[in-house]
C-alpha cells in the first residue's frame, strides 16, 4: 500500500506541476509573449532530445507549451501520458509515429509533418517524434493541458504511466493522413474535424464578417479532445476587431506580421506584442486585445486552447464561443470599429506606412 508523504514540510499552495518542470532540469521562460525561434532548449531525459517549457502570462491554470528540438536525424523516446497535446511545427520536417489501442488490438499510424503542420496526439496514446532530415533541426510546440492534469492528481505514475486507453479518440484512419470533416454551423463556428493538418498555411478558411475587415478562419476539433485550436487570417492592410475574453488562448503567428495591442478596460495606454513566425503570446483574463496585420501578405495565426467548440469543458468557454463576435453594447465582447479608441486607427496607419503597405480599412471604418 502507498502512503502519504511522511515529510515534516508543510504542505502550503503547492503547485505540483510547476515543482515537476524545475525536477525535468530545463529551461523554464516565462514571459507576456515569447519567440519561440529564439528560446534556448536543453538535453530534456523524459523527452530523450532538447526541451524548454514556455509558460505565457496570460496562460491560465490549464496550459502549458514544450518546446520540444530534434537533432538533424534525431528522434523522441517513446511517450504516453494523461495529457492532450496540440502540436505546431515552428521548423523542419519529419514523422509522428502513434498507437492507438482497443482493448488487445494495437493500430500504428503514422504520418509526416513539416514546418506549418498542425497535430493532435490522442489522449494516452503512445507517440514518438522523428526528425526526416540529416542536416537541418526540427521544432516542435506543444500546447498541453499538463497543468491541469497534473495539479488535479498530483502523481506522475498515474499521469505518465497509465494504461488506460481510449479508443473513441482514435477518430477515422484518415485523420491522421490529413483528412477531414468539415462540420458547418455559423460563420465563426465552422468546424474541422481531424487529428492532423498537414500546412496550416495552406489550409482553406471560412469568411466571418463580424470580426472584421474580410477575415476568415476555422474552428479545429482535434482527436475528439477538449483542447481547442483555430485558425484565423487577416487580408492585406486590415486589422480585426477588439474583444476580451479569459485567460488561455496561446495565440502564434503562422504567416505574416503585424503587431496586437492589449489594454484592460480603462487604461491610458496600450500594451503591445509584435509577430512574426514563432512568436506566441496569451491575452490575460479580461484584456482587450486586437491584431494587426502589418505585412505585404495575408497573416495568419493560430490559437490553442482548454475547452473547445465540441467540449467547452468551461462556463467561460461556452461564453466566449457564443459571444465573441458580439458589440459590447449587446453585452457581448467585442468593441466595434466605430466605438474604438481613435488612436488605434492613426497607429496602425503610421505602422502601414512604414512598411509601404496600403490601408484595406476603407470600407469598414471611416479613414478621415
Ligand atoms: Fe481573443
Amino acid at each position: 500500500m502507498r502512503r502519504a508523504s511522511q515529510t515534516t514540510e508543510a504542505k502550503f499552495l503547492f503547485d505540483p506541476y510547476l515543482d515537476w518542470t524545475e525536477r525535468e532540469g530545463i529551461p523554464v521562460v516565462e514571459d507576456f509573449g515569447v519567440d519561440l525561434n529564439k528560446v534556448e532548449t536543453k538535453p530534456w531525459a523524459r523527452m530523450g532530445t532538447d526541451g524548454a517549457f514556455v509558460h505565457l502570462k496570460g496562460r491560465g491554470d490549464f496550459l502549458g507549451i514544450f518546446l520540444i528540438d530534434l537533432p538533424p536525424g534525431g528522434k523522441s523516446k517513446p511517450q504516453r501520458h494523461l495529457v492532450e497535446e496540440v502540436v505546431y511545427v515552428l521548423e523542419g520536417h519529419g514523422s509522428t509515429t502513434i498507437k492507438t489501442r482497443d482493448g488487445q488490438d494495437v493500430k500504428t499510424h503514422s504520418f509526416e509533418w513539416g514546418k506549418g503542420s498542425l497535430f493532435a496526439l490522442p489522449l494516452n496514446a503512445e507517440y514518438q517524434h522523428f526528425n526526416g532530415s540529416g542536416q537541418e533541426r526540427a521544432r516542435l510546440s506543444s500546447t498541453n493541458n499538463l497543468p491541469m492534469v497534473l495539479n488535479l492528481f498530483h502523481n506522475e505514475e498515474f499521469v505518465f504511466q497509465n494504461p488506460f486507453s481510449f479508443p473513441e479518440r482514435e477518430g477515422r484512419e484518415t485523420f491522421f493522413s490529413g483528412e477531414g470533416e468539415f462540420i458547418p454551423k455559423t460563420p465563426g463556428r465552422h468546424m474541422w474535424e481531424t487529428n492532423f493538418v498537414p500546412d496550416l498555411t495552406k489550409f482553406e478558411l471560412v469568411k466571418w464578417e463580424k470580426r472584421g475587415a474580410g477575415g476568415s478562419n476555422i474552428m479545429f476539433v482535434l482527436a475528439d479532445g477538449t483542447m481547442h485550436a483555430h485558425c484565423s487570417e487577416m487580408p492585406v492592410g486590415t486589422y480585426k476587431k477588439a474583444h476580451r475574453h479569459g485567460a488561455d488562448f496561446h495565440v502564434s503567428c503562422i504567416t505574416g506580421t503585424g503587431y496586437s495591442l492589449f489594454w484592460y478596460e480603462g487604461d491610458k495606454d496600450f500594451a503591445r506584442v509584435d509577430w512574426n513566425h514563432g512568436v506566441v503570446f496569451a491575452p490575460p483574463d479580461g484584456m482587450y486585445h486586437q491584431h494587426f496585420n502589418t505585412s505585404s501578405e495575408p497573416a495568419r495565426y493560430l490559437a490553442i486552447a482548454l475547452g473547445g467548440l465540441r467540449y467547452p469543458m468551461l462556463a467561460e468557454k461556452r461564453a466566449v464561443f457564443s459571444g465573441m463576435d458580439v458589440n459590447v453594447r449587446d453585452g457581448g465582447a467585442q468593441i466595434e470599429y466605430e466605438d474604438q479608441d481613435p488612436r488605434i486607427h492613426r497607429i496602425y496607419l503610421e505602422e502601414l506606412k512604414k512598411n509601404g503597405v496600403q490601408s484595406g480599412m476603407g470600407g469598414f471604418i471611416d479613414e478621415k
